[in-house]
């Protein structure tokens, strides 16, 4: 946080600047945009997404030689992210060429050799760093059977597949342990996935016989029904979907950092907070994984269709309910959403050193308005709700995600530098 404290101090004074138009020519926003496209493109899913983001913008940090000018600086972020999107999206070149292109044509040609040089080493070694993180390793996973035991995640309606529970194991882009002082580990650190869910994130999944759990039960068959909750409901459900073919809901976050830097943001900062942000969503749903694929706690849609047996949430019951967004095909707690949301969220907050700042962003969700915030933190508890509402969630699963993702939040920003990734 240290290269960012000053920006703590006049916090009030970026408030002023929020109106202003994201930083279009800055080489991180512009690669930022171009990776974007490339998940809607391809309809690439939120967690994914995030590693896509997180590869672009660690690359550019790495190859941004902060002693040199400023457009050297810009060039070298510019090959980084071409370089990544290069190697992740080849097909897609042309775009990325003429990204690149604004970012050289005021070079000289040893200053372009020379930024080419850097920007496609830190390219090639950050994407080759992550080709062994685990992810291609095949889990065999076989859910609950249907009808199965009460609490217990068994797969949803038309659900064939579950979403990568090899992302349980995947290795996190959290620094190597740092011996002197983390205060929170990394995940890959602990020796068991039970270690995760009780220490340290401070987070616990509803036990189906607690009166919490019947309070909650009651809130998502009443708010989350399709076809059952109001207009309003819905719109917040669907704000906040971020669909396939969207740039996700970590993309969603991506363009509120945009909304809220400083229109004059360096090259190198931009990086730094751009890869901080990516790097704590990717790394918290890893995390998070390890908990969903432990916990395996059932979605709404099987509690209420199969019903627990228990009395007092015998009037949550109901064979036919149906939520008001599709459910995702992975275990129920705790939510993805409100992991990256948080994971985001936490990230803009350390570096503003504040969590109210306010900001107005849109929807990629066709007909919905932009909606303005007071704080990341109202966003990120709007998220929940949708989550909620949107039927596919308890209120436990939406608060506890978005705990995890704050505390990896705070992890990152402590240990996630240039010197750090580096070494
Ligand atoms: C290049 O810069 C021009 C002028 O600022 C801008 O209109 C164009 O969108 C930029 N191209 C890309 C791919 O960023
Ligand atoms: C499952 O698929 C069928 C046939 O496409 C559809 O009618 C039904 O609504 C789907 N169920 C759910 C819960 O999505
Ligand atoms: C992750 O690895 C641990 C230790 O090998 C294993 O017990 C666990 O089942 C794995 N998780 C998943 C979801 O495959
Ligand atoms: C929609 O329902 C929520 C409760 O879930 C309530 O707070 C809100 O006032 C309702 N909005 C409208 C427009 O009826
Ligand atoms: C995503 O959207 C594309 C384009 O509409 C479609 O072809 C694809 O089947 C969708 N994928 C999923 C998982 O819904
Ligand atoms: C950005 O603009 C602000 C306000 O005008 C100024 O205080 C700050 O020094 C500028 N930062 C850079 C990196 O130019």
């Amino acid at each position: 946080m240290t290269a960012l404290s000053s920006y703590a101090a006049t916090a009030a004074c970026l408030l002023l600047l929020i109106t202003s138009l994201a930083s279009a020519d800055n080489a991180v926003i512009v690669f930022n945009n171009q990776a974007q496209g490339r998940v809607r493109e391809q309809g690439i899913q939120n967690q994914i997404s995030a590693k896509v983001y997180a590869l672009t913008h660690i690359a550019q940090l790495l190859a941004v030689d902060e002693t040199a000018s400023e457009k050297v600086q810009a060039a070298q972020a510019a090959y980084a992210g071409h370089t990544v999107l290069n190697l992740l999206f080849p097909w897609a070149f042309y775009k990325h060429d003429a990204a690149l292109k604004n970012f050289t044509t005021s070079l000289s040609p040893q200053e372009k050799a020379a930024a080419s040089q850097a920007g496609r080493a830190a390219g090639l070694a950050v994407v080759a760093d992550r080709l062994d993180d685990g992810f291609d390793k095949w889990v065999s996973f076989t859910p609950a059977p249907a009808n199965g035991p009460v609490g217990a995640y068994q797969f949803t309606p038309n659900q064939t597949y579950a979403l990568y529970p090899q992302l349980a194991n995947v290795t996190t882009i959290l620094l190597p342990a740092n011996q002197s002082a983390p205060s929170t580990p990394p995940a890959s650190q602990f020796s068991s996935k039970a270690e995760i869910i009780t220490q340290p994130w401070g987070i616990s999944p509803l036990t189906v016989s607690s009166s919490e759990y019947t309070t909650e039960l009651q809130q998502v068959f009443t708010l989350g029904k399709k076809g059952g909750t109001n207009q309003t409901n819905i719109d917040t459900a669907n704000f906040w979907a971020d669909g396939n073919t969207t740039s996700t809901v970590t993309g969603h976050w991506n363009q509120i950092a945009q909304a809220v830097i400083p229109a004059n943001i360096s090259t190198a900062e931009a990086a730094l907070l751009f890869a901080r942000l990516n790097a704590a969503v990717w790394d918290a749903s890893i995390v998070g994984w390890g908990v969903k694929y432990s916990v395996l706690f059932w979605r709404p849609i099987t509690a209420i269709r199969q019903g627990d047996g228990i009395a007092a949430n015998s009037a949550f019951v109901d064979a036919n309910w149906t939520p008001t967004l599709a459910t995702p095909p992975h275990p129920e707690y705790p939510s993805g959403h409100s992991i990256s949301s948080g994971a985001a969220a936490g990230v803009l907050a350390n570096y503003f050193g504040t969590d109210e700042v306010p900001f107005t962003i849109g929807t990629e969700f066709p007909g919905l308005s932009p909606r303005s915030y007071s704080s990341f933190s109202q966003a990120v508890d709007e998220v929940g709700y949708s989550r909620v509402v949107g039927g596919i969630h308890f209120n436990r699963a939406v608060v506890d995600g978005a705990t995890l993702g704050y505390k990896v939040a705070d992890y990152i920003d402590e240990y996630l530098s240039k010197a750090a990734l580096a070494s």
